[in-house]
């Protein structure tokens, strides 16, 4: 059937200025890394995007390598393009990255020239787009040239394979040489993705010091830890959750006691203010101004729902922020 978007979506979502862009980006973004593979119906893909695009969520974030296997999170999102998305296209930030392991053989990870460029060639290919909106590298490379590197990011935005680029998992002194060779490229660095939750706050320690500086944007991926910081896995371990239907990353074994009982901890705060964990979570990883959007995974509409909704409640009181860094810190 065809897709008619809600007419209210943009009445639902806010939007945030990614670093010192002209760029706005949803408060809260949905990433394809889990549940666009080829072990999910694509009847449930389709019911997440289309549920993410009612709520305002304009960004879709895919990486070469999101599957399983490799490449089929972007082919399935192709297909999706083609059923729903291609009268949107204009309303979309669409973005892909390269720098893990893709293809076999000395050209197909890292962070060359070569995998680069090679390599969102091949994702527009599996996407049925002419361009991203941004073109990431995934992870920083010691052994190649930061000039080369940023030369591929900037040959990209030059050739219209990519609007904006950015970087992902680089660290803060990473970062700012980054940022600074792009610069003198002249294709400014849009935006960083790093990972950042109450339950991974190392970007606090200099990174978003430098995006601040330099006008970066930030999206943080995996506020939720996976899921675990939800109520997904507060009494046992449910048959449908990341840990056990798809546990190439998220193992039963790393739901701990220990950190069940800082969830159980942090959720008696949730509870007060009357949401729930994932809710206070997600407005806890969007405090700070820094960060221009919580990059979510979703197995089901209902979760977005959730989500978003957590954009409507009273932010977290100076009180609350004490009280959870007391916990974090036990
Ligand atoms: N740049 C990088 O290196 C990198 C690395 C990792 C991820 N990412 C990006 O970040 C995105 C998000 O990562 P993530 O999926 O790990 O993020 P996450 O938001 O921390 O976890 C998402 C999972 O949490 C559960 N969940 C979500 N909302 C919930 C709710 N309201 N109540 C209960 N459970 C809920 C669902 O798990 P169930 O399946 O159990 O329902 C969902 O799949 C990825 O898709 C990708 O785009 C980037």
């Amino acid at each position: 059937m065809n897709y008619l978007p809600a007419s209210d979506r943009y009445e639902r979502m806010s939007y945030r200025r990614c670093g010192r862009s002209g760029l706005l980006l949803p408060a809260i973004s949905l990433g394809l890394w889990h549940n666009f593979g080829n072990i999910t119906p694509f009847g449930q893909q389709q019911s997440l995007l289309r549920k993410a695009f009612d709520l305002g969520i304009t960004h879709f974030d895919l990486a070469n390598n999101y599957g399983p296997p490799y490449g089929e999170a972007e082919r399935n999102f192709g297909v999706h393009m083609d059923r729903d998305w291609r009268p949107h296209r204009d309303e979309l930030i669409i973005s892909t990255k390269a720098g893990y392991d893709m293809w076999q053989g000395p050209y197909g990870n890292n962070g060359s020239r070569k995998y680069l460029i090679a390599s969102l060639d091949q994702s527009l290919k599996r996407m049925h787009l002419d361009y991203v909106d941004i073109f990431y590298h995934h992870r920083p490379d010691p052994n190649t040239p930061i000039e080369e590197t940023m030369g591929a990011l900037d040959h990209i935005v030059r050739s219209g394979k990519a609007l904006y680029v950015g970087v992902s998992n680089y660290n803060a002194e990473q970062t700012a040489i980054a940022a600074e060779t792009l610069r003198r490229l002249g294709t400014p660095m849009l935006i960083h993705q790093p990972n950042y939750s109450m339950m991974n706050r190392s970007i606090e320690h200099g990174l978003t010091q430098v995006l601040e500086d330099e006008g970066i944007g930030c999206i943080a991926f995996a506020p939720l830890r996976n899921g675990i910081l939800t109520n997904r896995y507060l009494n046992g371990t449910p048959a449908d959750s990341r840990a056990v239907h798809d546990p190439r990353y998220l193992k039963e074994r790393d739901v701990t006691e220990e950190r069940l009982a800082l969830v159980r901890a942090l959720n008696e705060i949730a509870l007060r203010r009357g949401q729930t964990m994932a809710q206070m979570a997600l407005q806890w990883t969007l405090r700070d101004p820094v960060v221009t959007s919580a990059l979510i995974g979703a197995s089901k509409p209902e979760q977005i729902e959730e989500n978003v909704r957590a954009l409507t409640y009273e932010p977290l009181t100076d009180e609350e922020l004490a009280e959870i860094d007391r916990i974090l810190m036990s």
